[in-house]
């Protein structure tokens, strides 16, 4: 339970809120009567869900933005029609995110897991982030997740070419790790400012997490559906770290159940957080934050 902010006139994006725990949090912000733009990579599934989120009759709109946000060209793209059609943006939830058994590296010649769940975090952010300035206070909640405990930086290798790829796992608890870490970096960036940025661990939740894996994985996932919980309690902290009054003016925290928590040490190191965003930045062409 949690007191929501007035969001009537307010703009969200999220990704990955064609399923899952997106999905779920996209429901919540049109029930606020919140303006909503919701980015999928799929042109079919997206006209789905926004159809479907019409259908609930919110005070605000619901429109959907096609992005692989694997791409950085499609994340430039994508930031810049996002400006220009919206021009507003008071809350940014960056969560699609996944695991790839298979190690396979973009076009563009990034790794795709840390392609999807880092580079694509921070591109979409620093994009924006004049948007957010504009709007303040606004917020950044980035999913995260409990991974990130297993995880540490490859930092001669973030592309893991020498490392043992781990089934996805190495690469993933990586990703994960770079998440907190990217939010407590952006988080002392923003000091000065009313934009506040968090992460998030959902649980472990029965979504489509696994379904980009081979049979066995994906068998393994659905047997241990049972201990899962189900996408809608997923959601809840998402939806209190980007809607509720009572998160309001926290920053640089990692939430779990709506409440924070402490991550692992590895996440709370300051000079990798600074590091980490030093090397992001020079390997994609970004505005500069600082
Ligand atoms: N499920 C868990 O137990 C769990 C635990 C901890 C953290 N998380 C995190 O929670 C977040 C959401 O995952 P989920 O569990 O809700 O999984 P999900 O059901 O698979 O949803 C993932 C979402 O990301 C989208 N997506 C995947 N690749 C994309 C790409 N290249 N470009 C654009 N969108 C893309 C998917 O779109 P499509 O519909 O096109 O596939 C989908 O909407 C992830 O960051 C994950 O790491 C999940």
């Amino acid at each position: 339970m949690f007191t929501q902010r007035n969001m009537s006139g307010k703009f969200v994006l999220v990704t990955g809120a064609t399923r899952g725990i997106g999905r779920r949090f996209a429901e919540h912000v049109v029930n606020a009567g919140a303006n909503l733009v919701l980015v999928g990579r799929s042109e079919e599934r997206t006209t789905r869900v926004v159809s479907r989120l019409l259908k609930m009759n919110g005070a605000g709109m619901v429109c959907g933005e096609i992005c692989d946000l694997m791409l950085q060209s499609d994340v430039h793209d994508l930031a810049d029609r996002y400006r220009n059609r919206y021009g507003r943006l008071d809350v940014l939830v960056n969560n699609a995110g996944a695991i790839f058994k298979q190690r396979k590296i973009t076009h563009e010649g990034y790794e795709r897991t840390w392609a999807l769940n880092h580079n694509a975090y921070f591109a979409l952010t620093t994009l924006l982030y004049d948007l957010l300035l504009q709007s303040a206070p606004s917020r950044i909640v980035n999913t995260a997740s409990v991974s990130h405990r297993m995880g540490r930086i490859y930092w001669d290798d973030l592309q893991l070419r020498k490392h043992r790829y781990l089934w996805g796992w190495r690469s993933y608890a990586q990703s994960k790790l770079a998440n907190v870490l990217f939010t407590r970096h952006l988080a002392h960036l923003s000091r000065k400012s009313q934009v506040t940025v968090n992460a998030v661990h959902p649980g472990w939740v029965r979504t489509g997490f696994s379904k980009n894996n081979d049979f066995l994985t994906r068998l393994g996932w659905f047997l241990s559906t049972p201990m899962q919980r189900s996408d809608v309690k997923g959601a809840e902290t998402l939806v209190w770290a980007s809607l509720s009054e009572e998160a309001e003016g926290l920053t640089g925290q990692y939430f779990v159940n709506c409440k924070s928590r402490e991550p692992a040490n590895r996440a709370k190191h300051m000079g990798d957080a600074a590091r980490l965003w030093e090397i992001s930045e020079s390997l994609m062409d970004l505005p500069i934050i600082s």
